[in-house]
């Protein structure tokens, strides 16, 4: 459990934020099925990347840490070895709390030609499995879940031959997209998925990079599609992992909830399938501008946010929904945080998603929030958030989700009186040094 008070001064200085996630999985996952060595910097060393790279080494992947001897900048290597290198597992693969552990390698493992079972912890073997055991099986993968409740645990039997599929996803889902399109490289004919808005692409960023024909472009319908000429070998590459926005994001929001605060960002990842919570805060009024913008493939810069009163515009209401929702899907709790902070209504819709993520995020943020004194409801979709009220601490119960125990003690900066963040521990999952990095400022 760790205790917050209210921010007693404007929060103001340099913060630097651990790797992407999202790219750190990728990162070992590619450079395990490419050929020759992978060199990753800037690589998040959290829990959920460490079960990928737990997995892989169960497959027979070797991947060495060491820090360069010119700048003493640390460097994970990846011992590739091609798309068909992966070695039998003993026993089931572990992917702790990872859905993208757990959907985007099953993925690679369809087109192998062993066996294997796939699980994790609790929360794993609740959320759905379905959206990735629906594509996989129509290009001729046998995945299944043990319990018949399409869920963890998995099983893949390996030595099917795949093909090609164009496969429309309900939702707009970077997991079921880039499962898709990895078994699709060992498939014959090309796989296309289409979703309804255009999820992250570190995927096809990373793939193409690694030397694999892949592309994103607008269908016809206007759906985003994602396409994948099979073929090409994988051939390891270098990798620089910038931070991850979705732990920046914490920090954005401590700046806009403490009045007077100015925090400067370093070097964050603000592709523009992720960026949505720079766009819709700067919606609401916020002060916060890129500097340093580096135009790469994965674009990063410099954010510097300077505390704002935010407004919601015309109606006296603002709302967040559509294709937006997937550019910040993970960051909607402390969005919802910075909303409850704020002096009007907000509503954030078509944001279902957040019912299956690490826990259900829609009753989480609901309940705490309630519990902080905000004027919440819940929606299937979403929320409404009744700005206006004060909050003051309460016993924050995370349900064990980083990003809630993370969003709430932003939450108890601005709250009168003490705040309980019970299992404060998840953090790890994404950001082990959160809370030391928080206190540096206070
Ligand atoms: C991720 C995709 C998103 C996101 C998750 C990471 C990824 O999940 O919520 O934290 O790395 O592909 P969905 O694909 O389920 O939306």
């Amino acid at each position: 459990m760790i205790a917050l008070e209210k921010a007693s001064r404007p929060l103001k200085g340099d913060v630097f934020v651990p790797g992407d996630k999202s790219i750190s999985h990728r990162s070992i996952m590619f450079g395990a099925i490419a050929n020759g060595t992978t060199e990753i910097t800037g690589f998040l060393e959290s829990a959920d990347c460490l079960s990928t790279i737990d997995c892989f080494r169960k497959m027979g992947i070797i991947i060495d840490h060491s820090m360069r001897p010119s700048n003493g900048v640390p460097v994970i290597t990846v011992h590739g070895k091609g798309l068909k290198g992966l070695s039998a597992p003993k026993g089931t693969l572990y992917t702790g709390n990872s859905g993208t552990t757990t959907r985007l390698m099953s993925g690679i493992l369809v087109a192998q030609d062993f066996d294997c079972n796939i699980t994790g912890d609790a929360s794993i073997e609740k959320r759905p499995m379905n959206r990735i055991i629906k594509p996989l099986s129509q290009m001729g993968a046998d995945i299944s879940s043990v319990m018949g409740n399409d869920c963890c645990p998995l099983h893949i039997a390996g030595g099917k031959k795949l093909r090609g599929i164009n496969y429309r996803s309900p939702i707009a889902s970077a997991q079921v997209k880039s499962a898709t399109l990895l078994a699709g490289l060992y498939a014959e004919g090309d796989t296309v998925v289409y979703e309804p808005a255009l999820s992250r692409n570190h995927t096809e960023i990373m793939l193409s990079a690694f030397g694999v024909d892949i592309h994103n472009e607008v269908a016809r319908d206007g759906s985003a599609a994602a396409i994948l000429h099979p073929g090409m070998p994988l051939k390891g590459i270098r990798i620089n992992v910038p931070g991850d926005i979705s732990s920046a994001a914490y920090f954005i929001a401590a700046a806009l909830v403490v009045p007077g605060s100015e925090l400067l960002i370093r070097n964050i990842g603000v592709n523009s399938t992720r960026d949505g919570i720079i766009r819709v805060l700067k919606q609401m009024g916020a002060d916060i501008t890129l500097l340093n913008y580096d135009d790469s493939q994965e674009p990063k810069a410099d954010i510097l946010v300077k505390y704002s009163e935010l407004t919601a515009g015309a109606n006296g209401k603002f709302e967040i929904g559509g294709k937006d929702i997937p550019t910040m899907i993970d960051e909607l709790p402390v969005v919802a945080v910075v909303a409850a902070c704020a002096n009007f209504d907000t509503v954030i819709k078509d944001a279902a998603e957040l019912r299956v993520k690490e826990s259900n995020r829609i009753d989480s943020v609901v309940e705490n929030l309630q519990a902080m004194g905000c004027d919440i409801e819940a929606t299937e979709d979403g929320m409404i958030i009744h700005g206006g009220k004060s909050l003051h601490g309460a016993d924050i119960k995370s349900y064990n989700d980083h990003r809630l125990a993370m969003s709430f003690a932003i939450a108890a900066l601005a709250a009168e009186g003490t705040t309980r963040i019970v299992d404060d521990r998840c953090v790890g999952i994404s950001y082990p040094s959160f809370f030391k990095d928080l206190q540096s400022l206070l």
